[in-house]
């Protein structure tokens, strides 16, 4: 079994025995209730650090990025279970702190992201990337990694990451591992462990939605409003779905645009009965 370290001592004594035996350092962030799309995470940080190398995943439900009335008590929490596929998919070492190891105090120090965080879970979660940043920043500045691993469902999020370690001149890559889908193409979340087979049998449609979105950009249309307004509908249909968002956005900056005359994020959140699901797809 992969061993575990509660404090960030014991996980900053084990990576400084790896880095002093010459092993690359990846690092996987993750809230835990892990599923397969983790487990490719996993797989990508071993793939990119070598046989040889130090795959830490952290294992921390964030409280700092769920906003009042979120799901923060209840979000699952399975450590047993999470370190199996960890050890599984390939990590050396799972980082599982308290919420009082990772906050011993009321923090008053926060990385704030500007307006990369404008659109899309921006409004609806506020402070939700702050929360984000600050705990990403603190397990970067813990392991030190050369490498870091995100998902790309959480679009808006790597975006966001990638620039506050542009910004702030963070050591270490971050790397993206593509959206591992169930079979019948919704996008694994740990969240939809939520649904009731009603919600789970309608969540599916979400991805069909963006996938026509794509079918009627392949098909030459490039007005942004013309498609945002032709996802809105297919996300309408879906039922029970209540869409939070539906928005094309400039792949990088994340602000809105008129005409899709450069790579662009396809962006939705929908609610299902208490479950909110996010996806995307890029468009080039
Ligand atoms: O994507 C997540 O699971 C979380 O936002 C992260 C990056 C682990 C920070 O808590």
């Amino acid at each position: 079994m992969v061993p575990v370290a509660e404090t960030i001592a014991a996980t900053r004594a084990a990576v400084a025995a790896a880095r002093s035996a010459g092993r690359v350092v990846a690092l996987v962030p993750t809230m835990g209730a892990l599923h397969a799309g983790h487990a490719e995470l996993v797989r990508v940080a071993r793939r990119l650090a070598g046989p040889l190398g130090c795959v830490v995943a952290s294992v921390f439900v964030n409280p700092t990025q769920f906003g009042p009335g979120e799901d923060f008590d209840r979000y699952p929490r399975a450590l047993e279970a999470d370190r199996r596929l960890c050890g599984e998919a390939g990590a050396d070492l799972v980082f599982h702190p308290s919420v009082a190891e990772m906050y011993p105090g009321r923090p008053v120090a926060y990385v704030d992201v500007s307006e990369l965080g404008d659109h899309l879970c921006g409004p609806s979660r506020p402070g939700h990337f702050r929360g984000v940043c600050t705990v990403v920043l603190k397990l970067l500045n813990i392991v030190q990694p050369d490498l870091s691993v995100f998902g790309a469902k959480d679009a808006q999020q790597v975006r966001i990451l990638r620039r506050m370690v542009a910004d702030l001149d963070v050591p270490g890559r971050v790397e993206v591992a593509p959206t591992v889908r169930e079979a019948d193409g919704l996008a694994m979340s740990s969240r939809n462990a939520y649904l009731k087979s009603d919600e789970r049998a309608a969540a599916p449609g979400i991805y069909a939605a963006l996938l026509a979105t794509r079918d009627r950009y392949a098909r030459g249309e490039r007005d942004a409003a013309r498609l945002e307004a032709a996802l809105r509908a297919d996300l309408a249909a879906i039922p029970g779905a209540r869409v939070d968002y539906a928005s094309v956005v400039d792949d990088e900056t994340m602000q809105p645009v008129a005409r899709l005359d450069r790579p662009a994020l396809v962006a939705v959140a929908v609610s299902l009965g208490r479950t909110r699901l996010i996806d995307n797809v890029t468009l080039s």
